[in-house]
């Protein structure tokens, strides 16, 4: 069992609940960032959300969803530490996990369907990271520095 961290914003609520819920009932510790309800809120605040509790270590994944799971992603990309990833699909769900070690896996509630949405969450908490010539490459993503505006650089 995993503990987890989850959130979302408004367009993507009802998929994060649904799935919260579903790992409760298989048994995994969740913590839930929110956002609760149907109100307008900003991504990059939950995708934060659940990005910092990832890399303090506090969970040992992330589940984001938003509208289409992009931008959710980019704002939990910028904590160190983060590898989160959009996925489509269960080959997509694994392979991030298989090849990126990702460590938040984002999904789209605009685009992919709860049984879709389900399958990739079992296979990205089903597999784990085959480490070898994976390992330099991880080790490049994460030796890259957070990026800001190029005007801040
Ligand atoms: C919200 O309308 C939408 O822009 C957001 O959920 C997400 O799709 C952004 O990437």
């Amino acid at each position: 069992m995993a503990r987890i961290a989850a959130g979302a914003d408004h367009a993507g609520v009802q998929m994060k609940d649904a799935l919260v819920a579903y790992l409760r009932e298989r048994g995994h510790e969740v913590v839930d960032c929110g956002t609760r309800g149907p109100d307008r809120v900003d991504y990059p605040d939950f995708g934060e959300a659940v990005a910092r509790k990832v890399a303090a270590g506090e969970v040992e994944l992330g589940l984001c969803v938003c509208g289409t799971g992009i931008g959710i992603s980019m704002a939990a990309n910028k904590v160190p530490g983060v590898r989160a990833a959009v996925v489509y699909d269960a080959t997509s769900a694994r392979l991030t996990r298989e090849h990126n070690d990702a460590n938040v896996v984002c999904l789209g509630e605009r685009l992919i369907g709860p049984e879709a949405a389900r399958e990739a969450l079992d296979a990205f908490l089903g597999a784990s990271f085959q480490g070898g010539r994976h390992v330099p490459r991880v080790a490049k993503i994460d030796a890259l520095l957070p990026a800001g505006r190029p005007e801040d650089q």
